[in-house]
């Protein structure tokens, strides 16, 4: 049996990739049937979500959800086949997330694909998460390269200038914590329950957003990178100074903290438009991709389409099912790489970091979850 089996396609125009994601703390199966020219269409997608197994530890457990992939990644594969209404020898390719996330979890992915398209007789595809959120915008949107994408999740923070499929620039990423992870030690210290990110979205509605002045560090640096730790440390000693905190202390405290995000983002979105602008001088509508599960928040997003509409970007936001973690994005992913030629890897380990930009300079600490960048 050859190492690597082409897709058995004449024209590798139609074709159907079932892909499996377990980087976090997501066990998720999804097949994408590729239609040509760009467009595909998302035939099953399964997300079993770990939220409960760590919500009493406040964070992923790295262990516990290495354990959970393996119980569940079978039944995702089999629902993803059944949702879909196809069997095994219905799908082309196999895809797998191979980084970066815990590595754990991205053994279960990888080895789980290599040994179904070893058995099925398929080329497997490791995908890059990142590129995964990178690329939905254009299942979802039909978006053209190139483009500017604000990726805003738990596990990562960056802005990158998407050139082409495997082309990427990362503008900016965060020195130390991810953003969804600045929400979920937000909530955390205030008792608001896990994940952190709608519980201080919710509180902060009857607050008052300009009580505390919560540092925007690094507005003025020559690199657009942003540093969020020092976040969290301000909401502690706000919420320690004026203890025993009220409910209306908690709002006020998780309003004040999402406008001190707002502004930092802003402040990186629009140097970010005139760097692109300056790499891009002749676009007609240049468009902002907007993935990550922070992309949720209304706040946030308000104040995205405001620059975006001053600026003259178009925004483009995918449902919040495909900007959160899931392995439709990965299916995709691959098959963008599978139309332009781009041969199936059996000699792939799993990597736990592994940057989009690959020559952007490592800045040690960044993100949470281990190693993402
Ligand atoms: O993309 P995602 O589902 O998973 C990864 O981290 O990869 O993002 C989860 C993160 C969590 O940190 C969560 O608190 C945050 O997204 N989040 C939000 C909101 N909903 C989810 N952050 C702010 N506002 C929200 N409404
Ligand atoms: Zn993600």
């Amino acid at each position: 049996m050859p190492n690597n089996t082409p897709i058995n396609k004449t024209d590798g125009n139609d074709f159907k990739v079932l892909a499996l994601e377990s980087s976090c703390d997501e066990t998720a199966a999804s097949i994408v049937h590729w239609q040509g020219d760009g467009k595909g269409a998302i035939l099953s997608n399964i997300i079993l979500s770990q939220t409960e197994e760590h919500a009493a530890f406040g964070g992923v457990v790295p262990e516990i959800a290495a354990r959970a992939h393996v119980n569940a990644m079978d039944d995702v594969v089999r629902a993803a086949l059944l949702e879909a209404n196809l069997d095994f020898k219905s799908i082309d390719a196999i895809a797998a997330t191979g980084g970066p996330g815990l590595n754990g979890g991205l053994l279960v992915a990888t080895l789980t694909g290599k040994s179904l398209a070893k058995a099925l007789h398929k080329p497997f595809y490791p995908v890059n998460h990142l590129e995964g959120h990178a690329l939905t915008a254009r299942l979802t949107d039909g978006i053209a390269f190139p483009y500017l994408l604000l990726l805003v999740s738990g596990g990562h923070t960056q802005i990158l200038i998407v050139h082409g499929i495997g082309t990427y620039q990362r503008l900016a990423t965060t020195i130390d914590d991810a953003l969804g992870e600045a929400f979920d030690k937000t909530a955390k210290l205030l008792s608001l329950g896990h994940p952190g990110g709608p519980h201080v979205e919710k509180a902060a509605l009857n607050g008052d957003g300009h009580r505390f002045p919560f540092p925007r560090p690094m507005q003025h640096h020559e690199t657009l990178n942003l540093s969020l730790s020092g976040l969290k440390t301000a909401v502690r000693q706000a919420a320690e100074e004026i203890a025993p905190v009220s409910n209306q202390d908690i709002s006020d405290i998780c309003a004040s903290f999402q406008e001190a995000v707002c502004d930092i983002l802003q402040n990186r979105i629009e140097r970010s438009f005139k760097l692109f602008n300056e790499e891009y001088p002749n676009l007609e509508k240049p468009v902002l991709v907007v993935a990550g599960g922070v992309a949720a928040n209304k706040k946030i997003a308000e104040r995205l389409e405001k620059l975006s509409i001053d600026s003259n970007f178009g925004l483009s936001k995918p449902p919040l099912n495909l900007c959160t973690d899931n392995a439709a994005m990965i299916a995709w992913a691959a098959a963008e790489h599978i139309a332009v030629g781009k041969q199936g890897d059996f000699s792939f380990i799993p990597r736990p970091r592994w940057p989009l930009d690959e020559t952007a300079d490592t800045l040690v600490g960044r993100g949470k979850r281990g190693a993402k960048v």
